[in-house]
C-alpha cells in the first residue's frame, strides 16, 4: 500500500485489554459479566490465595484455559495483527493472558500480565510453556523440582516483570500514534502508559464501547466494538482520509 495515503505518525503502540477478546467470547474483567462480578478476585488472583489453596486458584485457570481454548481470534485480533504487518515500528502491549494475539499473527508482542499457557515454578523460578487441557493432574507440578507451579501470570498485589515494564514504557515514550483498545483504564501501572505516550507527544486514539478515565485524554475516540471500529479506522487512516 503507497505510503503517501496513510495518515498516521508511527511508531504505533498499541495497548490492548480485555475488551478485544470479548467479542470471541472471552469474559471481561469488570461490568455486566465480568469475571469480578461472579468471582471475587482476592480468592482466585493473588499470592496469597494460591498460598491457601493452589487447588481452587488453579480449578480457575484450567477453567480459563479450556474456556479460551474453544475461542477463536476475531476481526479485532486480526486487524491488529495487519497494522503490524504494515507498519515499519510497532509495538503491541497487551494486558491479555489469553494468547489471541499470537493465535491472530500478531508477533511484536509484550504480554504485560503474562500467559495462561505459561507455568513458572515458585521455588526454582523454571518458566515453561503449556497448552494442555485439560491438565492431567491439579495442580500441576515443576518438571524439575516438583514444587507446585503456578500460572506465569502477575496477581494483584504483585509487580509486573520490570524488563517489560521498562520496554513497554520506552515504546509509550516514542509512540507517534497510541492505540487504546477494550481497556478500562483502571489498572496500573498498564493504565498509565496511554497517558505517558500522550504527555510525550503521540496522538491517543481509544477504541472502547463505553467513556473510561482516558476518553476525555484522547484525541479521537472510536466508540463501539473493538472489531469494527479498528476496522474503520485502519481502513481511514490507509486510504488518504483525514489526518490523524
Ligand atoms: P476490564 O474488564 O476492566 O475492561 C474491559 C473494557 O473493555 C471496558 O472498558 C469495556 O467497555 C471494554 N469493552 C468490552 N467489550 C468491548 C468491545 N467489544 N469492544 C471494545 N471495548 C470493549 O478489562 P481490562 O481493562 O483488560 O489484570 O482489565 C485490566 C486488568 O484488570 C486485567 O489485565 C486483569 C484485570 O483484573 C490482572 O489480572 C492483573
Amino acid at each position: 500500500m503507497p505510503d503517501e495515503r496513510r495518515t498516521f505518525v508511527e511508531p504505533i503502540v498499541v495497548l490492548t485489554g480485555s475488551g478485544v477478546s470479548a467479542e470471541s467470547g472471552v469474559p471481561t474483567f469488570r461490568g455486566e459479566g465480568g469475571l469480578w462480578e461472579s468471582y471475587r478476585a482476592h480468592d482466585l488472583a493473588t499470592p496469597a490465595a494460591f498460598r491457601s489453596d493452589p487447588e481452587l486458584v488453579w480449578r480457575f485457570y484450567a477453567w480459563r484455559r479450556q474456556l479460551v481454548r474453544g475461542c477463536k481470534p476475531n476481526r479485532g485480533h486480526a486487524v491488529l495483527a495487519e497494522i503490524e504487518r504494515h507498519s515499519q515500528q510497532f509495538t503491541m502491549i497487551t494486558q491479555n493472558i489469553d494468547g489471541l494475539h499470537q493465535r491472530a499473527g500478531s508477533q511484536q508482542l509484550i504480554e504485560i500480565h503474562g500467559s495462561l499457557w505459561r507455568l513458572r515454578c515458585p521455588q526454582c523460578g523454571q518458566r515453561w510453556r503449556d497448552l494442555a487441557v485439560p491438565f492431567e493432574q491439579l495442580p500441576p507440578h515443576c518438571p524439575e523440582c516438583d514444587s507446585i507451579a503456578r500460572p506465569d501470570v502477575v496477581w494483584f498485589g504483585e509487580a509486573l516483570d520490570p524488563k517489560l515494564l521498562e520496554t513497554s514504557m520506552e515504546a509509550a515514550g516514542r509512540a507517534g500514534t497510541f492505540l487504546v483498545v477494550g481497556t478500562s483504564g483502571l489498572v496500573h501501572p498498564a493504565a498509565g502508559l496511554p497517558l505517558l505516550a500522550k504527555r510525550a507527544g503521540a496522538h491517543l486514539i481509544e477504541f472502547n464501547l463505553e467513556e473510561t478515565p482516558l476518553t476525555a485524554r484522547a484525541d479521537e475516540v472510536w466508540q463501539g466494538p473493538a472489531s469494527s471500529q479498528l476496522t474503520a479506522w485502519w481502513t481511514e487512516a490507509t486510504s488518504g482520509g483525514k489526518p490523524t
